[in-house]
């Protein structure tokens, strides 16, 4: 079996890290050996530019500027850990890749564009075979990761802005609809959505 390259998505709060958790513990009862990544993150560059994006006290800064950071941390990532990886048989398991960019950075039609060229040519060939978008009301993402005192400066921004992330989402997946899948979360148990993901994986890579 050829190895894959999974993304999860969504929301603060709507499960992601469990999902891909729960993916990678599969892959592994399966006899592969996964690699689970984050983004922005993984690398020495990805986590140096985490702290300074997720840094609650830091300064406003421009979409554009956060786009570009974002896209450094996953070139990065892609260059020194995906390629290799997926070249070596390995399935590669990442929570956050482009449609997180295009969610908080890309919130108006010309920033749109803008995340978009930077995918064209930072990510090129090496999409993913399937983002899963773990589908949440903005309320309730809210909710989860604790209202107005969210624990980085993307969750403190508030409902609206929210609002304009989901849609984001949602915007990705009707773009991209061959490598993408919206998963309804809400009222449902991690087991329930656990076995929708594998069955896609499955699908997919047989
Ligand atoms: P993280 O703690 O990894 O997310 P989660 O709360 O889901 O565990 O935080 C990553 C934050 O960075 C999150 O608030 C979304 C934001 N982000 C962007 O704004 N653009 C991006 O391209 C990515 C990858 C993340």
């Amino acid at each position: 079996m050829t190895s894959a390259f999974w993304v999860l998505e969504g929301m603060d709060g709507c499960g992601k890290t469990t999902q891909a958790e729960n993916l990678v513990a599969a892959l592994e009862a399966d006899g592969r050996q996964p690699l689970h990544l984050r983004e922005p993150g993984s690398t020495g560059l990805g986590e140096g530019l985490r702290a300074m994006l997720l840094d609650k006290k830091r300064a406003d800064w421009d979409p554009r500027s956060e786009a570009l950071m974002f896209f450094a941390a996953r070139n990065q990532l892609l260059r020194e850990l995906v390629a290799p990886a997926l070249a070596a048989g390995h399935d590669v398991v990442c929570e956050r890749f482009t449609p997180s960019t295009l969610a908080y950075q890309g919130q108006t039609p010309e920033l749109r564009q803008w995340v978009l060229e930077l995918d064209r040519l930072v990510v090129a060939k090496q999409r993913p075979d399937c983002v899963f978008i773990l589908d949440l009301a903005a309320e309730d993402s809210f909710a989860r990761v604790g209202g107005d005192v969210g624990h980085d400066s993307f969750e403190a921004r508030g409902v609206s802005f929210q609002q304009k992330v989901r849609e984001g989402y949602l915007s990705y997946a009707q773009a991209f609809p061959q490598a993408s899948k919206v998963i309804a979360v809400a009222q449902r148990s991690i087991e329930d959505i656990a076995q929708e993901i594998l069955a896609v994986t499955q699908d997919r890579r047989s």
